[in-house]
């Protein structure tokens, strides 16, 4: 775990490099499950006619392992939605505490997947029980011979995106718990409007829990619409009990975010929102509502009808939620970039400043100068010669009691004279420049009288 936290989490520059080769990776191993999968169906497809049992068995194969499902499809999706942003932005991003929510997802949709093969197997052999103890219905039997068996399919496909709302659901309702845990990031959250520091946590867990509730309410409605068809009795009580608390899941958390989105708008800091933003809260609330009313409808058994578009209206509501909340943080962080940028600019202006008020003040370093001098200069310079560069002898005389336009012509050479091509910036820092000044002028005093 340690590990993953450097490599994903506050990437160390030492594991920067690794960035690109494990989201190239798990791109990879994502595209070929999804290819796979693409090329099973459309094999069973074309076997439908000529071969139905072998369409049916390649169909089995698309959905048949929730191992495989996992390990190459659901994983390496969720981590690369950690790797990209890592890898785009080169940030460190707030991963930490949604690697841990993802490690316990994992395990209980696993579970989860590996009980409802379970109970759709029990189901299957239950069935072909039944149709072996009546001999004269044959046109009722299902599967192998009709071929491509649609009704098992959709059903397991129902129960797939059943999970996966579940995790979704299960990731909201854990981010609220682990955000409750954790006061200390509270800050985080609502750093830019300090006053409003406990409205916008409140709102913020209300919001989580309203959208986490909307999603498992859905979850449980996907269910019972397309996965259970069969494995509850239609008019058992467990069934009514699921589509009651399903009913009222989705009600009263679309009751509830409404308001919650609209006090949003007035408590999300200015520069974070903008006129799309504002639009989608308005598309959200419009569908909330119709939301709302439907799954208050009625306790009997007639409104059961309602549950297609309930479940239709809730998940059209929460990819709002989800659209709106990524354009708020878009704004979020492009502020907080342009932020970030102007205060390591005045930073570094005040350092500069510093360092010039030291070098001002301080003594220049002779032994430093003659060191830059050696290395620098004198591929071009010699004190009485002519090489690339004039003579220093004749030319450094001409700076006596003018050290600071020696320093400007080192900092940045100017064309001076027409017989020598122009001096090529040495790029020096300032302590350097202020260095060799004084190294060539203290030099060049001593040389005066001496040998030309
Ligand atoms: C790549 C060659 C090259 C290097 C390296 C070089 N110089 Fe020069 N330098 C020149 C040339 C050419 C001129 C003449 C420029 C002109 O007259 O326009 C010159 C001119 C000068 C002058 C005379 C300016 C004037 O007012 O006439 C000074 C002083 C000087 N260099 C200092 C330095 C110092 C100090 C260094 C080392 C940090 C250095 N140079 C490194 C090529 C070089």
């Amino acid at each position: 775990m340690a590990f993953i936290e450097q490599i994903l989490v506050a990437p160390d520059t030492q594991y920067l490099d690794l960035l690109g080769p494990m989201t190239g990776f798990m791109f990879g191993v994502l595209a070929s499950y999804t290819g796979l999968l693409l090329a099973l169906a459309g094999l069973s497809l074309s076997l439908q006619r000529r071969r139905p049992v072998a369409a049916q068995y390649v169909a089995s194969l698309w959905l048949a392992s929730p191992t495989a499902m996992l390990v190459l499809g659901l994983l390496p999706m969720a981590s690369l939605t950690f790797l990209l942003p890592q890898l785009l932005h080169g940030t460190q991003m707030r991963a930490g505490s949604y690697m841990e929510i993802l490690d316990g997802l994992f395990l209980v949709s696993f579970a989860a997947l590996a009980v409802s093969r379970r109970l759709v197997r029990a189901q299957a052999k239950r069935e072909e029980v039944q149709e072996a103890g009546r001999p004269s219905t044959i046109d009722h039997r299902p599967s192998v011979h009709s071929g491509f068996n649609v009704q098992h399919v959709s059903s397991e496909a129902a129960g797939i995106l059943a999970l996966v709302l579940t995790t979704i659901s299960l990731f909201f309702l854990t981010s609220v718990a682990t955000l409750a845990w954790h006061p200390e990031r509270w800050a985080f959250e609502t750093s830019l409007l300090p006053w409003l520091f406990s409205v916008q946590v409140l709102t913020h867990f209300a919001n989580h829990l309203a959208v986490g509730n909307l999603l498992a309410g859905a979850a449980i409605l996907l269910l019972l619409l397309g996965w259970w068809e069969t494995a509850i009795p239609e008019e058992s009580s467990e069934r009514n009990f699921l589509h009651t608390l399903s009913r009222a899941l989705v009600g009263v958390s679309s009751l509830v975010l409404a308001p919650l989105l609209i006090w949003d708008l007035y408590t999300v800091p200015s520069f974070a929102l903008s006129p799309w933003s504002v639009a989608l809260v308005v598309v959200t609330v419009a569908v909330l509502f119709p939301t709302t009313l439907l799954a208050a409808a009625g306790h009997s058994a007639s409104s059961r009808r309602f549950a297609g578009p309930i479940l239709a209206l809730a998940l059209a509501a929460t990819c709002t939620v989800f659209v709106r909340h990524q354009s708020v943080l878009a704004g979020v962080s492009r502020e907080h970039t342009t932020v970030l940028a102007r205060e390591a600019e005045a930073r570094r202006q005040q350092e500069v400043a510093l360092q010039e008020r030291l070098y001002q003040k301080g003594e220049a370093d002779v032994t430093l100068g003659k060191k830059v001098f050696d290395e620098r200069c004198t591929a071009c310079h010699r004190w009485d010669q002519k090489l690339v560069g004039p003579p220093f002898d004749s030319v450094v005389g001409k700076y006596a009691g003018r050290i600071d336009d020696l320093h400007a012509f080192i900092r940045n050479p100017a064309k001076v004279n027409p017989a020598y091509p122009p001096m090529p910036n040495p790029g020096l820092k300032e302590r350097e420049i202020r260095a060799v000044a004084a190294y060539l002028v203290e030099e060049s005093s001593k040389r005066v009288g001496g040998p030309k």
